[in-house]
């Protein structure tokens, strides 16, 4: 199943089950000045779990594009982090509640071909403000999932939010999907929640409860609410059989597309594996980032958007393109996804433009530091 076809079933699973097909917010957040980016699927709809506003439907789900930068020097060493990627999300406000969320996640695990023999779950443990969840332990075994999948982690792991430094959160469970010993540390406590690539998290289910205010604490909120969110690489990477989010049809063709410009073996090296997944992924981000009006600069958001530009056109450097290549790459980000974000093609000149022009921009100061450099060695060499 492609990417497209999971993005679309998901969406189509749950408008059958009474949710409003909503409208996916843009990665700059409007009138949030908290967050540089729009970072999870409830982000847009705080004010509504916060019941300060009235949502338009007790019942939301959406493809949500996000960004996050904790992970941008995360991509390209692990099988899974990603700056830029879409999250499926499913919301209630006030309306239904764990049974409900559990019940249509494995439903739809299901109906994605996901062998429910290989799912985990965590949940949370408790802490000394927060009880452990019971309850949705009881909802995991009594759907099937033996004890001996079950992990509860604490709060690091599982309590979520809140986006920005105050909002709704809650105690979450997460659905992992085991990629198989072999992928794995192999170390004797490797689990759910272990650093390394064997167990999957790919949907997180929030029990939203709970508002933190700026000092921390937790007060409880009017209605409990929905709020969860499955990462479409991860996704589809366990539907398409894969191991790591680069082999996904949302990222192959782009990782092949580096390989030619270079002139190298795909394969190569783990040097190279991770520069064409860096390049690959830094162009996907470019191009959602230009799409929605952040330009390069030297801070904020536009910062962020020149240090992934800078960081990826590094990284082809580095393994021989000579030529400006990042440009292209978003060329065919949008060529691939222009279908589901026609925001995408209209924006193409753009992206090109504008991403062009920062990689000129940058390889004229890198072969000036070159220039700079040659001199220096060569006045030490003759002194
Ligand atoms: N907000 C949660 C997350 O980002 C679930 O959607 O993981």
């Amino acid at each position: 199943m492609n990417a497209a076809d999971i993005r679309t079933r998901f969406i189509e699973f749950f408008v059958a089950r009474g949710h409003l097909a909503g409208e996916p917010a843009s990665l700059v957040p409007a009138g949030d000045p908290s967050v540089l980016f729009t970072s999870a699927g409830m982000q847009q709809y705080k004010p509504y779990y916060l019941g300060v506003d009235t949502p338009p439907a007790t019942r939301i789900t959406t493809a949500q594009r996000c960004f996050r930068t904790n992970d941008i020097e995360n991509v390209g060493r692990t099988a899974r982090h990603l700056t830029f990627f879409e999250m499926l999300g499913n919301f209630s406000f006030g309306d239904y509640f764990k049974t409900e969320a559990v019940d249509w996640a494995l439903e739809l695990s299901d109906e994605l071909g996901i062998d429910r023999g290989r799912v985990w779950v965590t949940t949370f443990g408790g802490d000394e403000t927060v009880p452990p969840d019971d309850e949705a332990v009881r909802l995991w075994v009594e759907r099937g999932i033996p004890e001996e999948r079950i992990i509860r982690l604490g709060r690091k792991d599982n309590f979520w939010g809140p986006v920005g430094p105050t909002g709704p959160c809650g105690p979450c469970s997460e659905l992992y999907f085991d990629m198989g010993p072999e992928v794995g540390c192999g170390g004797p406590d490797c689990a759910p929640g272990c650093d390394c690539d064997r167990f999957l998290e790919y949907w997180n289910l929030v029990f939203v409860q709970y508002e933190m205010n700026e000092e921390g604490a937790l007060a409880p909120l009017p209605r409990p609410s929905i709020d969860t969110g499955m990462g479409l690489e991860r996704i589809a990477a366990v539907t398409q059989g894969v191991v790591t989010v680069f082999e996904t049809d949302l990222f192959a063709p782009l990782i092949a597309r580096g390989a030619e410009l270079a002139g190298v073996d795909p394969q190569g090296s783990a040097a190279i594996v991770r520069a064409l997944q860096t390049m690959a992924e830094h162009a996907r981000g470019a191009a959602f980032l230009v799409m929605d009006g952040v330009v390069p600069s030297n801070e904020g958001r536009g910062y962020v958007l020149r240090r992934i530009i800078r960081r990826a056109v590094q990284q082809g450097v580095a393994i021989g393109i000579e030529e400006p290549f990042l440009a292209r790459l978003c060329a065919q980000v949008v060529e691939m996804m222009g279908d589901a974000y026609p925001a995408l093609a209209a924006s193409r000149d753009e992206i090109v433009a504008a991403v062009g022009e920062e990689e000129s921009r940058f390889r004229r100061t890198l072969q000036q530091g070159m220039s700079i450099l040659d001199e220096a060695l060569r006045r030490a060499r003759d002194s």
